[in-house]
This record gives C-alpha cells, sequence and structure tokens, in this order.
C-alpha cells in the first residue's frame, strides 16, 4: 500500500497530535467548536438566534438568544431541513417529503447546485413548498446562519434530516469499475482484498469522513436543536447511517464490539476519544492488529458512531423520534454509481422515519424502511 504509506509519511509533517482517549479530536477543516456551541435561553416559544460574527470565532462568545417577534406568513405545519439536498438520496428525500406536505428547506453548500436542485424538484413534481438555503455542515457561520433564518421566519423546525456525508477514500474509479465487483461480495464486506489496488484509506481522507459524517452532523443538529424543540408535534431526527456500521461482522474488535452496545457507557467525549484513538493507529497503520474494521475504514467508524450519537440523543429527548436509517445500496456518487437500488427507492427509509407518528419507535436503527439490528 505505497500510496498509504506516502499518505500517512506526509502527516507526520502536519500540527497533527492524536493521543488515544485523552485529546479531542480536533480537525484541520474545522476546529472543534467545544466553548462555541451556541448557549440557548428560550423565552416563551420565540428566540433568536445572535448574529455571527468575528466574535463567533472566540471561545469566550456566547450566543444570546433572545425573546424576538415573528411577523412571517403562515406557520406550515410540518417544516423540514434536509442536509446535502442537491442530489442523490438527499434530492429524494427532498421531493418525497415535499410530496407529503411538508415544507423542506433544501440545504446545498453550494448555492448554484442547491437552486437548480430546487428548481428542478419544483418543475418536475409540480411543487411549491421547497425552499433553498445554503448549508454547509462543516462551516460554523453557515450552520448559524441557517438556525438564524429558519428562526426568524418561521421560529421552529419540526424535521431534520441529516443525509450529507462523504466517503471518505481515495478511489481509481475507473479501476474499480474495471474490477466489475459482485455487489454481494461489495456488500458482505468480503472485497477488501479486491479493492486494495483501487480504493486507499489515506488519513485526510478519513478526518475529512469523520468531520462530515459524524461531527458536521453532530454540530449542524447542535444548532438546530433549539428549533427543534420548538415543534409542537415533537421533533423527528433522521441520521443516515449505513450497513458499515452494523457491529455484527463488521467491527472486528470483540471488546469494543460489546462496549459499542451498551449505550450507558457512552457520550460524546468518549466517542471523540476513541476516534482519536482510531486515527492513531490508521496513522500507524495498525488498524488490522488494533481490529478496526478494514473495509472503508473511517467510513464504517463514522457511521457506527452516527449510530452511537443517535441513541445518545434519543436518550437525550425522549419528547423527540430520533433515529438512524441505512439507505440501502443506493446508485448516487458516493459510491460512484455502483449502488443497486435507485434514490427514489434510498429515500424511503428516511422519509419513514422524518414522517413517525408520536408513538413510534426512537433511538432506533432502521435497515431501509423497517426496524433493523446494528447493535
Ligand atoms: N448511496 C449509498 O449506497 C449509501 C449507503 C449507505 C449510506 N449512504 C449515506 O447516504 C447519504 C447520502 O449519500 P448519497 O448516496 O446520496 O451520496 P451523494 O450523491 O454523494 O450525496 C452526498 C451529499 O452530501 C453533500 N455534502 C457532502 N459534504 C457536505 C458538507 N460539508 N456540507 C453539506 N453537504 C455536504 C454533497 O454535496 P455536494 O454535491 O456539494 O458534494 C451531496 O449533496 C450519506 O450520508 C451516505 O453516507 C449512502
Amino acid at each position: 500500500m505505497a500510496a498509504a504509506a506516502a499518505a500517512a509519511a506526509s502527516y507526520s509533517s502536519t500540527s497533527w497530535r492524536v493521543r488515544p482517549g485523552l485529546t479531542p479530536f480536533r480537525s484541520p477543516l474545522q476546529p472543534h467548536p467545544q466553548g462555541r456551541v451556541q448557549r440557548i435561553a428560550i423565552f416563551a416559544t420565540r428566540i433568536r438566534i445572535a448574529t455571527p460574527s468575528a466574535a463567533m470565532q472566540s471561545s469566550s462568545t456566547r450566543h444570546r438568544l433572545e425573546a424576538v417577534n415573528h411577523d412571517h406568513e403562515t406557520i406550515p405545519e410540518r417544516l423540514a431541513v434536509v442536509t446535502g439536498g442537491n442530489r442523490g438520496i438527499g434530492l429524494e428525500v427532498c421531493r418525497q417529503l415535499a410530496l407529503q406536505g411538508v415544507t423542506v428547506i433544501l440545504t446545498a453548500r453550494d448555492e448554484k447546485r442547491g437552486k437548480d436542485a430546487v428548481e428542478s424538484l419544483c418543475h418536475e413534481s409540480n411543487l411549491s413548498n421547497i425552499i433553498f438555503h445554503q448549508l454547509d455542515i462543516l462551516d460554523g457561520n453557515s450552520r448559524a446562519s441557517l438556525a438564524r433564518y429558519i428562526n426568524s421566519r418561521f421560529g421552529k423546525l419540526d424535521i431534520l434530516v441529516n443525509n450529507a456525508g462523504v466517503g471518505g477514500v481515495a478511489v481509481d474509479q475507473d479501476g474499480l469499475r474495471a474490477l466489475n465487483i459482485d455487489p454481494r461480495v461489495w456488500l458482505s464486506g468480503k472485497a477488501v482484498n479486491l479493492i486494495q489496488s483501487v480504493i486507499v484509506q489515506t488519513y485526510d481522507e478519513a478526518v475529512k469522513c469523520l468531520n462530515t459524517n459524524y461531527y458536521g452532523l453532530k454540530w449542524i443538529t447542535e444548532a438546530l436543536l433549539p428549533l427543534l424543540k420548538q415543534s409542537p408535534s415533537g421533533a423527528r431526527i433522521v441520521n443516515t447511517t449505513s450497513l458499515r456500521s452494523e457491529l455484527k461482522q463488521r467491527m472486528p474488535n470483540e471488546k469494543l464490539r460489546d462496549e459499542l452496545r451498551n449505550i450507558d457507557i457512552w457520550d460524546e467525549a468518549r466517542i471523540e476519544a476513541m476516534l482519536n484513538e482510531f486515527l492513531l493507529d490508521l496513522k500507524n497503520e495498525r488498524l488490522e492488529e488494533a481490529g478496526w474494521p478494514t473495509m472503508l475504514p473511517a467510513y464504517s467508524m463514522s457511521k457506527t458512531v452516527v449510530n452511537l450519537y443517535t441513541r445518545i440523543l434519543a436518550k437525550r429527548h425522549p419528547e423527540m423520534r430520533i433515529n438512524c436509517v441505512h439507505p440501502g445500496f443506493v446508485n448516487t456518487e458516493i459510491n460512484w454509481n455502483t449502488g443497486i437500488i435507485p434514490p427514489e427507492e434510498g429515500a424511503r427509509g428516511a422519509v419513514k422515519a422524518a414522517l413517525l407518528p408520536q408513538d413510534g419507535p426512537t433511538g432506533c436503527y432502521f435497515d431501509q424502511t423497517e426496524l433493523g439490528e446494528a447493535w
């Protein structure tokens, strides 16, 4: 694995310092937001989210939330935010929610791609209840701007679909296609030797993957939680996970596997410590020896911790329905269009979880539209 070795070597020259179990995970892409997480004080049902500014970057600054008047138009009965809504599964989730009468804020990190997506959805499906708002889940200002917009216009949020994600590996796409891997082999996780020459887990990609799929998801959830708490019907949060997170057969480390099953011992700090340890082992090329997943390692770990975070949140907010959903092996760009079901089908699980009744399950894993077992 010359490329992986070269990648690992390049990290030794960065300012990265990772100590297992001790150092909070800090990303070169996005400083850890500890101390900058919005402080929330809710006055009646109306809140104001302070404008982010240079001061926002200061760890000593607290965002003030104050009483504010909403002179907005009719408040929709159900309002949803979908992250990464410009393509793939996210785009379809937007369409299907809107067709169910939900007002959808389709978000995308790229304004043009997002606006084009809204335009095509509205045009193709004759919809008028989809709105665009820019959101890069790794950008604190962008997250705060979305929260401010929703607060000033609607004062609440009913549904958050955390869909945005990245694959977290460097890929030779032509080489991968040439291998023509049977989807059953791919899904079983047994393709690990086959793909060695075409898919490389670099350290940079691993960091980006953990940042986007876990930290970004957590940060946008934290930014929108005050608004979700205002949902009169009890909010729904849908976290997009993957079958790569299923512990059975995919988490070789037996001790860790047992620990991951016991949600009572996990919190965000412990998750960070585990991810630090994972990154250190990746850097030292000892993933297999330490018993981490070897098939798409960072992606698998990112989704494993999405599941943990889902269960932590569900315990913390029993008034909401908070679940994670594996969409199936869907034909999208994240898997270089090797998936076997169309996005229309892949979106159904997230839509079902977003529209669960108040007495529906929470803290659960859905394999597409059915309850499944990931832990
Ligand atoms: N496809 C599958 O078989 C499969 C299986 C299991 C789980 N999933 C999960 O399903 C979700 C959707 O993936 P997909 O299959 O639809 O893949 P996709 O077509 O590659 O879509 C990924 C979306 O995430 C967005 N995104 C990435 N980083 C972002 C960021 N920092 N801020 C905001 N948006 C960001 C992308 O935006 P840009 O267009 O700007 O890049 C894109 O809209 C992911 O969480 C993925 O892990 C997919």
